[in-house]
Parts: C-alpha cells; structure tokens; sequence
C-alpha cells in the first residue's frame, strides 16, 4: 500500500471502545493512527503513552492536567484534527454528538458509535448489511453492538432468501467489566420497560426492511450479552440450511455446546486462549448445534460480546467513508484478516 493511500486516523475518547479501535487501526496496512484524545489522567491515559499512541487533551485543560500529572502531551483535540483525515469519536453517548460541528468545520470525515442516535449522522452502518450506501459520504455512525448483532444475523438470513420475520429476546449485561464496582445491578432483573426495545428500530435504521421486533432485559453480569430469537422464514428448511446460510457471513462463528462451549464465560475463556487482544470475540457466536428448525419457523440463540463486536465495523466504515476501498467484501476480508477473524473459533 503506497504511503499516499494511507488513512490518518485519530480517536476521541480512549475508553472501552476507543482503546480497541485505536488497537485495531494499527493492525491496517492502509490507515495510520495519529493520536488518541481524552479528558483522563490517570491510568487509562497512560496506558494510551504506554502503547506508542501519541495522547493529545481534548481540551487544553485537559491537555495541562495531563501534563501535570506527568504525561507526555502531544497538544489538544485541535491539534490532533488538524493532522488526520477521519475522526472516530468513542466518547460517552451524547457527548459525541456534540463534537459534530467541531469536525464539520475542520471539514473532516467522522464515525459516531452506537450511543448517539441515527441522525446525529444521518447514516447507520453495519458492513455486511450497507457499506455501499456510505461511500465517500461525511459520517456515519457505527450502531450499538446488540443491533450489530442483529443487522449481521438477520442479514445472513435475508440473503439466503429464509427471512420473514424475526422476534428476539435480548438479555444485556448490566454494564462493561472495569466499572463493575461503580454500576451494575445485582440479584435482579430489569426489564426495559418498552416493547419494543429499541435495538429493533435501531436495526431498521440500517435496513428499513426488516421485520424485526425486540425485546430486553438487563442481567447481574458483566460478560456480555445473550440472544434468543424466533424467526419465521419465507418457506420450510431444513436446520442444515440455516446453519449454512449463518456460515456464509464471515462475522458469525457457529460454535458447539458439545464442544463444551456450554456459556459465555467458556467463549471468553476460548477468546483469551486465542490470545486475542481484550480477549475480544468479534463475531456473533451462535450455538449451531442448539440451534432448533419447526415447519417454517427457526430458533436459535448467541452470545454477542459487546465490548468486541463493533471493533470490525468500525475499521470498515473508515474505509468506506474514505472511499479507499469500494468493495464491501474486500474491506471485511481486509479487516478480517488483520484482526484474526476465521470462519472456526475452535
Ligand atoms: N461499552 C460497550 O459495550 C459499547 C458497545 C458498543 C457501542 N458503545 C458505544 O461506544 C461509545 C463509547 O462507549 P464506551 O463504552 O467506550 O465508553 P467509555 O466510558 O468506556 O469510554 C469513553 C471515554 O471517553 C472519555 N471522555 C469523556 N469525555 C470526553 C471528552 N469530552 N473528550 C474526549 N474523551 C472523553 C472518557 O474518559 C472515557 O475514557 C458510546 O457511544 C457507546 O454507546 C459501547
């Protein structure tokens, strides 16, 4: 890839999504990564320094205080714009909404995640689903990593021609691991109180399509999030044909409750002997071998890890809102490959 094809990229907020896009963009052999931003100084910002990634304040009171506590500064959120073609803002939900009019007027191009809502871009992403429709465009905002989920299985459906209509039941994870001692919920459940949920609007905001309904509940635990859907399909199949229409997408892994992956913990588990970074799974793990067909109707259940799943999509719409690559399958092998995505977790 020659110098001058090279993507400079910079990310606002060094969090749990920002850490592993910025991870992730060094693994690309056509984009760079020029700093990350935060309002951090404690050991999230120097792990930033420690990893070689240049830190920058978001603001210059941020950039001061960084300095004060010892770390090596590299400017402020301005100085990073002024060096990088796309901006990905991994900031907490709407406050990244707020940057949008920072990064017009710097004329940059700029991913949002799932936090804000779909007009905060005007464009909701996921890679197998519309990479065509944001080329070369402004922004885009990468969704949540449930309607992820959802996009990337009900895609796969969609494609082999079986999809009808999907009904899911989604149990969230009551919040990200290293915050666990300062929220989440335990020995209880909570229901969200809409039906439906929002991640089934939200996937229609990707393809207004789908016939989707769904519905959540929040879990005592941190690991990640679970799946159970009911989907009736366009005509009878057989559990052989489903299975083979999930395995065409190369972001859903079926894996085996008789491989003795029998929970989410187990899948974590897999990922850190993979010696993924994060131990990240960054594809839908479905249980192909629980997975049930009845006349026209499939059921089947998987595991979204969610810290994971919108690292891929986020490489992806880089590519795409840059035009560097105009192929979707091209991109999603690329990203695939760099980030050890295989068809086989085990
Ligand atoms: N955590 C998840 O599982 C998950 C999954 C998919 C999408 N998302 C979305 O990704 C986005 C980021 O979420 P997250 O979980 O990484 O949040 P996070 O709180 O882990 O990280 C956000 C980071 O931004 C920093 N920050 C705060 N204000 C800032 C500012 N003004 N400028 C620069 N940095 C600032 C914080 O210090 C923090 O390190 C949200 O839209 C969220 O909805 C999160």
């Amino acid at each position: 890839m020659p110098a001058a094809a090279t993507i400079r990229v910079g990310v606002n907020g060094y969090g749990v999504i920002g850490k592993r896009v910025a991870t992730a963009v060094t693994r690309q052999d056509d984009m760079a990564l020029v700093g990350v931003s935060e309002v951090v100084t404690d050991w999230r910002a120097r792990m930033a320094v420690r990893n070689g990634f240049r830190l920058f304040g978001a603001t210059s009171d941020a950039a001061s205080a960084m300095r004060g506590a010892g770390l090596w500064v590299s400017g402020t959120l301005d100085d990073l714009l002024g060096q990088i073609d796309l901006v990905v803002d991994c900031t907490p939900k709407q406050i990244a909404a707020r940057n949008v009019g920072l990064y017009r007027r710097q004329g940059l191009k700029f991913i949002l995640q799932g936090g804000e809502s779909h007009e905060a871009t005007g464009h909701s992403f996921v890679a197998e689903a519309n990479y065509a429709s944001a080329l070369g465009r402004e922004a885009t905002r990468v969704v949540s990593c449930n309607t992820t989920s959802v996009v990337r299985t009900l895609t796969a459906l969609k494609r082999a021609g079986l999809l009808r209509r999907a009904r899911g039941t989604l149990l969230r994870r009551a919040t990200d691991p290293w915050e666990s001692h300062a929220t989440g919920i335990m020995n209880t459940l909570v229901p969200e109180p809409e039906i439906p949920s929002h991640q089934g609007p939200d996937a229609q905001t990707v393809d207004p399509e789908l016939d989707v309904v769904t519905m959540a509940v929040k879990v005592p635990e941190t690991l990640a999030h679970l799946h159970y859907w009911a989907v009736q399909m366009t005509r009878k199949a057989g559990e052989d044909e489903v299975r083979e229409a999930f395995r065409r997408s190369s972001r859903i892994a079926l894996i085996r409750i008789g491989d003795g992956l029998v929970a989410l913990n187990a899948v974590k588990e897999l990922m850190a002997d993979r010696g993924r970074p994060h131990n990240n799974l960054y594809e839908v793990a479905l249980w192909g071998d629980m997975l049930r067909v009845r006349d026209d109707e499939v059921f089947y259940a998987y595991m979204v890890d969610n810290q994971a799943i919108v690292i891929p999509e986020t490489i992806d719409a880089i590519r795409a809102l840059t035009g560097i690559v105009k192929d979707a399958n091209e991109s999603i092998a690329r990203t695939n490959a760099a980030l050890g995505l295989e068809a086989a977790l085990i």
